[in-house]
């Protein structure tokens, strides 16, 4: 396994540039076996779990293709194969093939995608909206299925804004035999973003990032190109490191009104923040000042940068606390943290940081991806070396972090494990 070696602290210092959304490719890609021809999908970044989406995607019969910053995906017919269950396991997201599989060929399988680090993430709203569609849904032998002749429009009352759920009833929806309201919508961006790709093709959605979406069925849908919006959690993640650091940093490829809680958040901690038109540019004159959030779903505080939050708030001039509403067992991180020297209590959702002079450099543990992303922000910001071990969680959602970090002035190197041990090895032998 692969570790990023960080020796800290620097002030973060430079441009760089976000890539394409992972939470908004991997939904994409999957809605890709609903058209009938070629799509051509631009800014998708390279990353494992777009890797991941790819396989799965193509085990479904799904042709796809390189291209300069991107993918063409052909589809012709689409199978009703059961996804390797690795690959569901490896990412819980492979779940999104089901509605455009529903759709398609009447029938979805998948293994059940189980819990996982931060939390039991069940799927039952998808279940119980792919039912209200008239399917008949069935739990087997570690598989779920869900079947339906064609699928019906139905009034849909989600109990949660789940991301997930949302992009798999719109994507089941496209096809169906007239209309279907999903209420209590999720409202991110990649909801809006997905809904750009569906209409692309051909399909009647209306009502994207509002808590009503309407989508019409449709007897078919055909190709389309498609570019996938910036990654707002890439962004935020150097734009929290930058502040973590007393950096002063330029991120480009950026939809500022898609960051703005976690602009006024930066603000609130001291940063000056300039807002561009494509682009967010933060300089931190000092000590981060304390603040207090809890994560919810778009438009509030993202959950996928709480950690990368905490990690900065440790050093922060006072004590703050920060409440996870989104997922349960979010605070991996946490204890990881109190080894670089963190104060942090912990109370069920909710975690109250001591602010302190210096974090000290230690070996830590990525737990899942965002939780590797926080380890990494106080890495930079810690005095000496730390090791962010299991660095694959990293890969999942960030392009070159190593290199883009060094772009910014950080002393950071990716070490795959085998050197690590060589190196290990030629120490005790030189001694
Ligand atoms: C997506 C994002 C993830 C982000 C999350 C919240 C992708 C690929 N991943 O995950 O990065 O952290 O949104 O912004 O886009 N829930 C249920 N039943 C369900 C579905 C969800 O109880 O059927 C619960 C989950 O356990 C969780 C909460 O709802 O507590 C939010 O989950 P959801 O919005 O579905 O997140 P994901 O789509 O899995």
């Amino acid at each position: 396994m692969a570790f990023i070696r960080i020796n800290g602290p620097t002030p973060l210092s430079g441009q760089v540039v976000a890539g394409g959304a992972k939470n908004a490719a991997l939904p994409i890609l999957a809605a890709s076996l609903l058209a009938r021809g070629t799509c051509h999908l631009s800014s998708v970044p390279r990353l494992e779990d777009v890797a991941t989406m790819c396989q799965v995607i193509e085990g479904l019969g799904a042709r796809l293709a390189g291209m300069e910053r991107g993918i063409k995906v052909t589809v012709d017919d689409v199978n009703d194969r059961v996804p390797p269950e690795e690959l569901v396991r490896k990412m819980r997201a492979s779940v999104l093939v089901m509605g455009p599989l529903l759709a398609r060929t009447g029938r979805a399988r998948i293994p059940l995608p189980g819990g996982c680090a931060i939390g039991a993430r069940p799927i039952d709203l998808h279940l119980k909206g792919f039912h209200a569609m008239g399917a008949q849904v069935s739990l087997a032998d570690g598989e779920v299925e869900a079947r339906a002749a064609r699928l019906h429009g139905a009034s849909i009352y989600l109990d949660y804004p789940s991301v997930g759920a949302t992009e798999n009833l719109m994507m089941a929806a496209v096809l169906a035999e007239g209309e279907t309201v999903i209420e209590d919508a999720a409202k991110e961006p990649e909801i809006v973003d997905l809904a750009t790709f569906l209409l692309s093709l051909g399909a009647d959605v209306h009502g994207a990032g509002t808590p009503v979406i309407r989508i019409r069925g449709v007897g078919e849908l055909h190709g389309a190109d498609h570019t996938v919006i910036p990654d707002r959690i890439e962004a935020g993640t150097y734009l929290l490191a930058a502040c973590g650091t007393q950096g002063d940093v330029s991120v480009h490829n950026v939809v500022p009104e898609h960051m703005k809680a976690v602009v006024a958040k930066l603000r609130e901690m001291g940063a000056e923040v300039q807002v561009g038109e494509r682009s967010v540019h933060l300089v931190m004159p000092g000590r981060v000042r304390p603040t207090d959030l809890k994560t919810f779903p778009y438009p509030g505080f993202p959950t996928d940068l709480q950690a990368p939050m905490m990690a900065v708030l440790t050093l922060a001039a006072g004590s703050s606390v920060v409440t996870e509403t989104v997922f349960e067992n979010r605070f991996m991180h946490a204890s990881e943290l109190m080894r670089l020297g963190a104060r942090i209590r912990m109370d069920g959702r909710v975690a109250i940081i001591e602010g302190t002079d210096h974090l000290w450099g230690a070996s830590v543990r990525a737990t899942d991806l965002r939780a590797g992303a926080g380890l990494v922000v106080a890495g930079l910001m810690a005095h000496g070396v730390t090791d962010v071990c299991d660095a694959h969680h990293l890969d999942r959602g960030y392009d070159d972090l190593a290199g883009k970090l060094r772009k910014l002035g950080a002393h950071v190197v990716r070490v795959e494990d085998d050197d690590y041990f060589a190196e290990r090895w030629e120490r005790i032998h030189l001694r």
